[in-house]
């Protein structure tokens, strides 16, 4: 799928999940639940783990949740199966077993365009933790995260495209896009589109110290000279250079 081919690294997601998680605890966690899954393809990495671990995979739409019960399901062994449960929910509505970790990646959380819209669901996210629970969520910043630009990445057999298509400083609202181009000149445009808010980290950081979260780190990536690329490597910090682009990863205890 070009989607998770592009967008997703779901590898390094739990291996920064789950180290963090051991490095705050000192034990491995076992129950995970991944809001917004699309098409939960991180819930499957999490259940390949160890066979410990059990995943709630939560969105509300149909569609991505049935293309992994026909393409990536039948991929695990029968064990991993059983312990992955798809639900077709509102993120905000999940009830059952407590989860060690919740995690909401890929910045879906910005569907939310009001503070109290985003409030309200980082509380809900804080109640249905385990005693000791961790909720695990990205952002991303930087002077170019308000700007209306294009950003081609090549793939080799495709062309992935990022589009910023517009951004109204009144509301925070902002409309992105997801193209792909294929080397034969064929284009498959606005294969996915986003209107969210653009929230600032700071503003998520009040949000979920409000939410009642104990304690909030921030995690950025180091800097590889010869690539000229982020390095993956994720470190607590609670600073960040005034640049283009920044990603962050951030972890809010119960
Ligand atoms: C951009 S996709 C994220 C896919 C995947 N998590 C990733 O990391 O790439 C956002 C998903 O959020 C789902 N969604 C939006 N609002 C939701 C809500 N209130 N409750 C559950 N799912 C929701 C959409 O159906 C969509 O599949």
């Amino acid at each position: 799928m070009l989607y998770e081919r592009s967008v997703q690294c779901v590898e390094a997601e739990i291996d920064f999940v789950d180290a963090t998680y051991r490095g705050l605890r000192g034990r491995n966690a076992r129950l995970l639940r991944e809001d917004f899954c699309g098409t939960a393809n991180t819930s499957c990495e999490w259940v390949r783990r160890r066979r410990t671990n059990g995943a709630l995979a939560v969105d509300l739409d149909p569609e991505p949740l049935g293309w992994c019960r026909d393409h990536h399901l039948p991929e695990l062994t029968p064990g991993a199966r059983r312990r992955i449960e798809l639900r077709q929910a509102d993120v905000r509505k999940v009830r059952g077993a407590a989860p060690d970790i919740v995690l909401a990646m890929n910045f879906s959380y910005y569907i939310f365009k009001d503070r109290r819209a985003l409030g309200g669901y980082f509380r809900s996210v804080r109640r249905s933790l385990a005693e000791g629970g961790v909720f695990f969520l990205d952002g991303y910043g930087g002077y170019d995260a308000f700007r209306v630009l294009e950003e081609a990445t090549d793939h080799g057999d495709f062309t992935y495209v990022w589009d910023q298509a517009s951004y109204n400083a009144v509301t925070g609202e902002m409309q992105c896009y997801i193209h792909f181009r294929f080397p034969d000149r064929s284009r498959l445009q606005q294969a996915f589109g986003y209107h969210w808010r653009l929230w600032t980290l700071k503003e998520i950081l009040e949000l979920l110290d409000e939410a009642g979260f104990s304690r909030v780190t921030t995690y950025f990536q180091g800097w590889d000279d010869d690539s000229g690329e982020a390095d993956g490597h994720w470190t607590a910090g609670d600073r960040v250079d005034a640049d283009a682009g920044w990603l962050v990863h951030l972890s809010a205890e119960k």
